[in-house]
């Protein structure tokens, strides 16, 4: 194990002359986490895929896939060992965890609210990511880099996004506490804030996504910000400036305009 993260917050990651760095993808199958992986990879990382589709990580040429779903903490801690040993026979050091696995669900029916629906996507988006931390978090060496998958959901209220929108607020604030906390262990946090990116998740909407980007533009900036240490990544900034702007003005109206219909009532 990586001795970094154990108690002392001082102590620096030696790194030998052969040591790669290593960066950890989780939902790494499909959409942003799948551009992320590609782009890693190609800048010479070495990338531990995670996901529960195992074919789909097989395809990710020169990535090492690692199979678990993350509401399953056992899965999680199996892989956390299997992680371990491969970062120690490969000499290699992980300098980045990018929590970015998620789904999203609406709710449809705000009177006849789905329980079931809010607990599903607050566990999948919150809940997996306090595991994912418990067991990663100790292998990460100092220096390194969590980055927390948010969204920009959680600039404004959006009609139907109660479940999704609670989870992704409550990953900002697990992210800004973190930050503090981390701080004297030479570890830094993100938190991933973009719009609408075209993946799978987002081809199930049967609303307008306006100023929508491709996951590998969105892995690109994911990329940049991570290296730069930026505390918030958010992206494309003229629809994340934009909702900044909004989220400023008077909440009644700002409720009134993202109320549907509002304009017939
Ligand atoms: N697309 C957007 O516009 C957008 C905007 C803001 C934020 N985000 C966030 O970005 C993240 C990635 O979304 P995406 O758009 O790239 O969606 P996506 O294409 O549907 O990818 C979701 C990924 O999460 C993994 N995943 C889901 N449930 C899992 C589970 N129980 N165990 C393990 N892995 C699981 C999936 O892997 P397997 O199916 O292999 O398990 C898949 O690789 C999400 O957190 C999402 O909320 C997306």
């Amino acid at each position: 194990m990586n001795s970094s993260l154990s108690d002392s917050p001082s102590t620096p990651n030696k790194l030998t002359t052969q040591t790669k760095e290593a960066v950890l993808i989780t939902g790494a199958s499909s959409g942003i986490g799948l551009a992320l992986a590609l782009q890693y990879v190609e800048k010479g990382c070495h990338v531990f895929a995670c996901g529960r589709n195992e074919q789909k990580l097989n395809s990710i040429k020169g990535a090492t896939p690692l199979v678990f779903d993350i509401n399953d903490k056992d899965q999680i801690r199996q892989a956390a060992l299997q992680l371990s040993t491969s970062l120690e026979q490969n000499d290699l050091s992980l300098t980045m965890v990018i929590l970015n696995a998620g789904s999203c669900e609406y709710i449809n029916n705000p009177v006849h609210f789905d329980g079931a629906l809010f607990e599903r996507v607050i566990q999948t988006n919150v809940v997996s990511m306090g595991y994912c931390l418990e067991h990663f978090l100790p292998l990460v060496g100092a220096n390194g880099r969590v980055g927390l998958m948010s969204s920009s959901a959680t600039y404004l209220p959006f009609p139907k996004a109660e479940a999704y929108g609670a989870s992704k607020a409550a990953v900002n604030y697990l992210a800004s506490s973190l930050r503090i906390d981390l701080k004297a262990y030479g570890i830094g946090v993100s938190v991933i804030c973009p719009g609408f990116v075209k993946t799978p998740l987002t081809d199930k909407n049967d609303f307008a996504m306006p100023m929508q980007i491709s996951a590998d533009k969105a892995a690109s900036e994911i990329i940049y910000g991570m290296n730069k240490g930026q505390s918030e990544i958010h992206f494309p900034k003229r629809f994340t400036y934009l909702l900044k702007c909004i989220a400023c003005l008077p909440k009644a109206f700002v409720s009134r305009m993202l109320t549907p219909n509002a304009d017939k009532a």
